[in-house]
């Protein structure tokens, strides 16, 4: 479905919940999505359901206009019919915060474009020559078959498959993802943030300025159930794109650790990936010993040398290998790039920022973890200063690794400043969920002007 002028939308998903006897009941299931994690304070929910209540009466009388599509998509998506603006070519986050991790995994929201966007010329990632270098790193929006159909084919042509484990792994209890409504600017690189985000906190698709923070715990299927899965999703991509596939190791024990890692990225390898990603950064894995939250692996140098030497011994040559890092200060970047990168085929960053966050009650957002990954514009600056740093350890070095960057790319610009500082390729997590389109509006807007392409 192609985007449809605002008017045209609106009738669309107008005719839509009229098909689904949605209209009337409307204003209920808004405020049942709303409330479904917290309740906001009285006022605003009272606003809420006024304003709920309207747009339901208007579409009853067929009295609405294209100036109600912001407060429709946003009503029309906590009611739990995103696929109803995804058939009207609306576009809407790409995951729904309010369903299960399980329930999502099968289910990508948002509108598909009915074809693939590419540029003209390819780009050298990885030993590969790939469309339009943008992606979508390893997070739930990658996380199987479906997502890798649905992202592939709206132009994002780097995906990273979402980190997977040697066995099952439950995610956190919900709520999981939230936008991060009050993050609408870059911090300073490495500033500790204190965020206040509510459940029921709104970005408007496709804005620039878009934060989120997610705890997940980084769930994950057992192999018996990945495996099969990603045989599929490699089957799925065209020649052309590139899928990746992000996996982690968990241990108490540090050569066990290794060996986890080990054991994981060769499953990963048996079910076809042609690049394994270490996950040697997520800030939101719990600990299960003190229930808290465990700090990103890559802090510890030799523990993360240690990983990616077990992993690059376990792997056939053949095999490309990754190395995420978080955003890292100056003096461990440098101290531990020169080690990792005789062995890696390339290192990807930036992940999430471990923050504290609150609701606007003061109450964790994340009922049970006071941290959370925050991403988005929040965190643009430092990725973008970790991505020059890194290409500068590169240079430096003479080594040849890829850069894979990330970090608060959520239009066009903001990808051209991470490329520009070095990048061979550019995913985005939170652009991608808040903006369905971002890979092809990237793609019309430099697919004929970024350098570095290797032809034609
Ligand atoms: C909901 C969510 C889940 C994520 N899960 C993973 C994961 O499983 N593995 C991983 O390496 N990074 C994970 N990430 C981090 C992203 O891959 C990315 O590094 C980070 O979000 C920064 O990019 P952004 O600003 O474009 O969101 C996750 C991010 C989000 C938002």
């Amino acid at each position: 479905m192609t985007e449809a002028p605002p008017a045209a939308a609106v009738q669309r998903v107008r005719d839509g919940l009229v098909a689904r006897g949605a209209v009337d009941v409307l204003p209920d299931a808004f405020l049942a999505g709303v409330t479904r994690f917290a309740r906001p304070p009285q006022p605003e929910l009272d606003a809420l359901a006024a304003a709920a209540r309207g747009l339901a009466a208007r579409l009853a009388s067929g009295a609405v206009g294209d100036e109600d599509l912001p407060l429709l998509t946003r009503v029309v998506f906590f009611a739990g019919h995103a696929g109803v603006l995804a058939a009207a070519g609306v576009p809407t986050p790409a995951y729904d915060v309010l369903g299960s991790y399980r329930d999502n995994l099968t289910t990508p929201v948002g509108p598909r474009l009915p074809e693939r966007p590419a540029a003209r010329r390819r780009w050298p990632v990885l030993g590969r020559s790939v469309g339009f270098p943008i992606g979508v790193p390893a997070c739930v929006l990658n996380g199987g078959e479906a997502w890798v159909r649905h992202h592939a084919a709206n132009g994002w042509n780097v995906l990273t498959y979402k980190t997977v484990r040697s066995r099952a792994h439950d995610p956190n209890p919900q709520p999981n993802w939230t936008f991060a409504a009050r993050e609408t600017a870059g911090l300073p690189p490495g500033a500790a943030a204190d965020v206040t985000a509510d459940p029921w906190d709104w970005v408007p698709p496709g804005s620039a300025a878009v934060s989120t923070v997610n705890s997940f715990g980084v769930p994950s299927p057992a192999p018996e159930e990945w495996m099969p899965d990603l045989e599929r999703s490699l089957a799925a991509v065209d020649d052309d794109q590139l899928l990746l596939v992000s996996v982690m190791g968990e241990a108490a024990d540090a050569a066990e650790l290794v060996a986890d890692f080990a054991r994981t990225a060769r499953l990963a390898e048996e079910a076809g990936a042609p690049v394994v990603e270490l996950n040697l950064s997520c800030p939101n894995s719990r600990d299960r010993s003190t229930a808290g939250v465990r700090p990103p692996l890559c802090l510890d140098a030799d523990a993360t040398v240690a990983v990616v030497e077990g992993v690059r011994r376990a792997l056939d040559d053949r095999t490309g290998l990754v190395a995420k890092l978080s955003w890292l200060d100056t003096g461990r970047l440098a101290a531990l790039v020169p080690r990792i990168a005789p062995l890696v085929d390339g290192i990807a960053g930036i992940n999430t920022v471990q923050t504290r966050v609150r609701r606007s009650d003061g109450a964790p957002t994340f009922p049970g973890r006071e941290l959370a990954g925050l991403s988005g514009i929040a965190v643009r600056a430092s990725a973008l200063d970790f991505t020059r740093r890194l290409v500068g350890l590169r240079e430096a070095a003479g080594a040849r690794f890829d850069v894979l960057a990330m970090g608060g790319v959520t239009d066009p610009a903001s990808f051209a400043a991470l490329f520009a500082a070095g990048a061979d390729a550019v995913q985005s997590a939170s652009g991608a969920f808040a903006s369905p389109y971002l890979a092809r509006d990237c793609t019309a807007a430099l697919g004929e002007t970024l350098p570095r392409a290797v032809g034609p």
